[in-house]
């Protein structure tokens, strides 16, 4: 629903931000359904990361002034024209960047980044799989895992979405919607089994891939787009020497900042230098948001989607 509310003004540490884009990602739609692990009080306006000027700074903020262009990881209130989040938090936008792809960027970088060099620690020369590698997450860690210097597997539903995947860096791909996903992965690794494998998607497939870890293998646990949430068997990683890991990037910014800082610079500095592309497939006004949400949970998007208010 629509509604006008009255302008944010900024606590004295804040800046207010006129929206130009906001990147909707699929917690957005996990949250309207009162399906994620965090949940605001009603009413609460959602949309988690945005992209444009600042427009009015607390009394406290030297860093940044109005006119400046900033991306910010915002939690929610950010499909709407304006919001107020702390100073710390809005990373100015290279140059070059665009409003739409700023916006798409933070929450999937920073969890594939999280996700492969720190809790998965993947390693060059490593065979990393990464299942709805066409999505928002799955196509940041394609990006990723080739900077890490990996060889990437990437495995989703659709030619359209593998095609992404490739133009994104991925060295091989597989549909498993047409393919059997174990035989796949273990003719191209030589029965070796992957040694990373990033899954997003959860239910059925989760075990499939678990089957397909080599000696050692971490399997990152990362959500469950599909919907159920996987029982694994523990004997698999047993026999493997493996381990499942679990990824939750919106805590670990809570409870490591500095960690987390050090790692957005990275990111940023990637992304200025053109290292890192942001795949935005389509563009939707306020208003269509519902319709934004709904294409996410039909399976149809690749890469990201953007609002702009
Ligand atoms: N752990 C963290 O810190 C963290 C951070 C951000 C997001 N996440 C989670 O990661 C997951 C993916 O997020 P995302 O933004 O990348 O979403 P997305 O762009 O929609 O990608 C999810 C992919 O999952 C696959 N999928 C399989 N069955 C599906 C179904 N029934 N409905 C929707 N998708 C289905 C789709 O690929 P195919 O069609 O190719 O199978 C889709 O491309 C979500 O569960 C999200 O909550 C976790």
């Amino acid at each position: 629903m629509l509604a006008d509310l009255p302008l944010p003004e900024p606590e004295p540490a804040e800046v207010r931000i006129r929206i130009a884009a906001a990147g909707v990602n699929f917690p957005d739609a996990l949250i309207v359904q009162k399906k994620y692990q965090l949940q605001p009080k009603l009413p609460f306006v959602h949309g988690t990361e945005v992209a444009g000027p600042v427009d009015a700074v607390g009394a406290d903020v030297r860093d940044l002034k109005v006119g400046d262009r900033v991306i910010a990881f915002v939690g929610i209130g950010g499909f709407a024209e304006y919001v107020c989040t702390p100073a710390a938090q809005a990373v100015p936008i290279p140059n070059g960047v665009s409003d739409d792809t700023a916006a798409a960027f933070t929450l999937t970088y920073a969890t594939s980044h999280h996700a492969l060099f720190d809790r998965g620690q993947l390693t060059e020369g490593e065979t990393l799989l990464v299942l709805g590698a066409g999505g928002g997450v799955g196509l940041a860690a394609v990006e990723l895992g080739k900077i890490a210097g990996a060889r990437v597997i990437a495995a989703a539903s659709s030619a359209d979405k593998l095609a992404a995947a490739k133009e994104h860096g991925a060295d091989e791909l597989i549909n498993y919607t047409e393919t059997d996903l174990r035989d796949a992965i273990k003719t191209l690794t030589n029965g070796a089994g992957a040694n990373v494998i990033y899954d997003p998607v959860g239910g059925s497939i989760t075990e499939a891939a678990l089957r397909s870890l080599a000696w050692r293998g971490r399997l990152l646990i990362i959500g469950f787009a599909q919907g159920d949430i996987p029982q694994l068997p523990a004997n698999l990683l047993l026999l493997k020497g493996a381990a499942a890991v679990g990824v939750f990037w919106g805590d670990f910014a809570k409870r490591e900042p500095k960690a987390n800082f050090v790692m957005l610079g990275q990111l940023f500095g990637w992304l200025a230098t053109g290292k890192l592309k942001p795949h935005v497939s389509h563009v939707y006004s306020l208003a269509e948001g519902p319709r934004a949400l709904k294409a996410l949970l039909a399976r149809e998007v690749i890469g990201k989607l953007v609002i702009h208010p």
